[in-house]
């Protein structure tokens, strides 16, 4: 099995693999099955690529201020950015409630292992939703067994719960594009659990729902920023997007 030591893989090349990757999914699953419907579907059509603007954007931006963390992604969708992440020295978990979408995110996860043998410890899959399937995840021990030997297949930890290893004082947790209607519950719950990062990302335009307004996306930032060590607006990162920092270790 060959071992990748070179350099970090470039962006340009993994928007092309990744884009080769989706459209043999498609061809294989279609984009019912795949989970991949007009979100994905669209980025196939228009030609777009494996990455959008706003996720080459921020993987620039994570590779380039937080090389070798360890990253949360919640809500990964098929969970290309966390590819780019993985390949490129992050270690990343990925949380998808979505269940075609997770099985897609292993299509690809299974096709860079392939190739960058290292993205196995890498990258995990959670499947679940954010933040109870991050907790339900000390339940079991790492890694994902789905693609794993039987031999190596993990066992459920023994006696009382332990503390997930993904809520990680040290770790970076990224909210791209999740506008899917999270309930007050829910995005209280969410907020929550914010804190048990050093660093969260989020786009304040989407998040839980679509904030067009200012006013709106402000009021999201000054709720979360209140929690805070420190808090700002991104505005460089991505023209269209309204992507926030919040520190809080
Ligand atoms: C519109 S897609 C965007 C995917 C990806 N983040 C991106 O920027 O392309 C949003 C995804 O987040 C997932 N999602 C939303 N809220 C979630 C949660 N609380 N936990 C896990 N997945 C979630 C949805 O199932 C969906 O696949």
């Amino acid at each position: 099995m060959r071992v990748n030591f070179g350099p970090p893989v470039s962006l340009d090349f993994l928007d092309g693999y990744l884009f080769r990757l989706l459209q043999e999914i498609v061809s294989k699953h279609g984009l019912e099955d795949s989970g991949f419907e007009n979100y994905y579907g669209s980025r196939i059509a228009e030609k777009i690529g494996g990455l959008i603007e706003y996720e080459e954007r921020l993987a620039r931006y994570l590779l380039k201020g937080y090389p070798g963390r360890r990253v949360v992604h919640a809500g990964i969708g098929v969970g290309v950015l966390a590819c780019v992440l993985a390949c490129n020295g992050m270690t990343v978990a990925g949380v998808e409630y979505y269940p075609k979408r997770v099985a897609s995110a292993h299509h690809l996860r299974t096709a860079l292992i392939g190739i960058w043998p290292e993205v196995e410890a890498r990258y995990e899959i959670i499947e679940g939703s954010y933040p109870g399937a991050l907790m339900e995840r000390a339940k079991t021990a790492p890694p994902t067994s789905r693609f794993l030997p039987r031999w190596r297949t993990p066992k459920p930890a023994a006696g009382p719960s332990i503390p997930s290893p993904w809520f990680d004082s040290n770790a970076i947790l990224i909210f791209t594009n999740v506008a899917s209607g999270w309930s007050d519950d829910k995005l209280a719950s969410i907020i929550g659990s914010l804190p048990r990062f050093a660093e969260v990302l989020l786009d304040l335009r989407l998040f839980g729902a679509i904030r067009d307004e200012e006013q709106d996306r402000t009021a999201l930032f000054d709720r979360i920023a209140a929690t805070a060590r420190s808090a700002e607006r991104l505005r460089e990162l991505a023209v269209g997007s309204h992507f926030a920092r919040f520190v809080f270790t």
